[in-house]
């Protein structure tokens, strides 16, 4: 199926931390994917703005460079790769000082929409807000993009919040969760709120539980300062695993619009019960030849952060009473695996025998890799010979159903494209970071009370021993991470 394109209106992207890791390698590369299928208009612009002392060519150099390295496309198809640069302008601009911004203002254009993307380290977030009013670049209708993390804890999240509302209106502060622009995790919404099937399903009488996984093989990735310091629950808990509960638990918003959808989650996240200390593992990874462990890799030979995390977590409301929800993520674990499986309670009186092949209806959906939705049936094994039951699923595979060849978009380029067209649906509303933080900051803090220590996990495992008993106390098992 080849994807439609919907052109937006003409833009000025000014990329704050255009030379840094994620510009590199997520937004650059997502706008010059956009810029291939035409939906980026001819005349938009980027502006890059950093602290290096680079020229023009050695800025587009190194944006070449990276494309190169991380598109296909930018191999395929050089000449478009040419005219995309073209659009591109570098700005060398300290942010804590005042030069510079005169010549990124002199180089915006009046009537064309004004997006600012701070992809900077979080300490500048409120002064790039600050300077971008004080040097008048802020326009009515400019958007602003703020990349995670949101604050640290509530507080810190309840501040910038402030600072950022201070200066502009929250229809104006788009702030990211990139799980939220990928594929699958929009499929959830389609799937539930789409078919009649589900809704009468959908709830603590016919789910038994729902697993969330999201396993990586990669480490810190050079992003151990960072990482050391806020750990799992921080950086993958609070915002992805959460907003992927979200869109499983939440009631059926009242229209496919922003606010609406946005109430809905962060109802969900305000009946999320306290963490019991018994229902969360932490673990750290670390390998047999003791090079490949985690405080290696954050360069922490005393540090206690979890790369792990798994907990069962319970919904205080009339829909999930009874049916708890299992998160689990990591580093340096045996696959990357990321999906959420809806286990369903099992009928309510069995006429065939009980055999090791009966297993419980599981609506797998997949995130990835092999982005797609499964759901698991018993049918009976085919044949003469007794009657046998055996497990099937049907497959809505993404890219065999609808022909993608396992090419979905990057989350990016749906989410800055959104951007562009004034939809927040994708994006947290501020009370939605500040509910998440609320649940997160005293589990969290019980760890620091008490110096809970991490449980370790051999590099390329599941996860620690006690995240497999979680479930197994609960007469419960994890699905494979494969
Ligand atoms: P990097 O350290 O790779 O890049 C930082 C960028 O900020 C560079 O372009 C750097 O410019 C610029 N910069 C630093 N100091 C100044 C300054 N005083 N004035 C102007 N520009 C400055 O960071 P990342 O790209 O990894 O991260 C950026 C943001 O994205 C952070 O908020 C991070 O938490 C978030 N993020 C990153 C992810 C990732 O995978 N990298 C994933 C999710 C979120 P120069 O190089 O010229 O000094
Ligand atoms: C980021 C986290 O937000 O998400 C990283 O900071 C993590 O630690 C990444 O690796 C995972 O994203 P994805 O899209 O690769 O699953």
């Amino acid at each position: 199926m080849v994807s439609r394109v919907i052109p937006v209106d003409s833009f000025d992207i000014v990329i704050f931390g255009a030379t840094g890791d994620l510009a590199r390698r997520k937004i650059l590369p997502a706008l010059f994917h956009r810029y291939a299928v035409g939906q980026m208009p001819d005349e938009a612009r980027i502006l890059g703005v950093a602290r290096r002392e680079i020229n023009q060519q050695a800025f587009k150099t190194l944006v070449r460079d990276n494309l190169i390295e991380f598109t296909q496309l930018a191999v395929k198809e050089p000449k478009l790769l040419k005219s995309f640069l073209e659009k591109l302008t570098y700005f060398r601009v300290d942010v804590h000082g005042e030069d510079g911004w005169s010549d990124v203002s002199g180089a915006l254009r009046s009537n064309v929409k004004r997006v600012f993307c701070f992809s900077v380290s979080p300490s500048f977030f409120g002064l790039i807000a600050s300077k971008l009013h004080a040097t008048g670049l802020a326009n009515p209708d400019c958007r602003i993009l703020i990349e995670k993390p949101f604050g640290h804890n509530l507080i810190a999240a309840k501040s910038l919040n402030n600072e950022l509302l201070n200066l502009f209106s929250e229809h104006q502060i788009y702030r990211i969760d990139h799980y939220l622009g990928k594929e699958t995790v929009q499929n959830l919404m389609a799937l539930r709120f789409s078919n009649a099937l589900w809704e009468p399903l959908w709830n603590s009488t016919h789910i038994d539980h729902v697993q969330i996984t999201v396993a990586e093989t990669i480490g810190v990735s050079g992003r151990g300062d960072y990482y050391d310091r806020s750990g799992a629950m921080r950086d993958m808990v609070q915002n992805h695993l959460m907003q992927l509960l979200c869109l499983i638990a939440m009631e059926p918003p009242a229209r496919f619009e922003p606010n609406s959808v946005r109430d809905e989650k962060v109802k969900v996240i305000q009946s999320l019960e306290p963490v019991l200390p018994t229902d969360i593992v932490r673990g750290q990874y670390r390998d047999k030849t003791g090079n490949e462990t985690y405080r290696n890799h954050v360069n922490n030979p005393d540090s206690n952060t979890e790369s792990f995390v798994a907990m069962k977590v319970n919904i205080g409301n009339w829909r999930w009473a009874s049916t708890p929800f299992y998160l689990r993520t990591g580093k340096k674990l045996k696959s990357q695996s990321s999906e959420v499986a809806i286990i369903f309670r099992d009928p309510p009186h069995m006429i065939f025998p009980i055999s090791e092949e009966r297993k419980s209806n599981a609506l797998i959906i997949r995130l990835q890799p092999n982005e797609g939705i499964k759901l698991h049936n018993m049918i009976k094994e085919p044949g003469p010979g007794g009657f046998r039951l055996t497990d099937v699923s049907l497959d809505m595979t993404f890219a065999n159903t609808l022909g993608t060849g396992g090419n979905s978009q990057d989350a990016y380029e749906r989410l800055i494209m959104d951007v562009i067209r004034g939809d927040q649906t994708l994006f947290m509303r501020g009370d939605e970071v500040e509910a998440a933080w609320a649940w997160v900051d005293p589990i969290i803090a019980e760890w620091e009370q008490t110096d809970v220590l991490p449980a370790f996990y051999q590099n390329g495992s599941s996860g620690p021993d006690q995240a497999t008993s979680l479930l197994h106390r609960d007469g419960r098992e994890w699905r494979d991470i494969c």
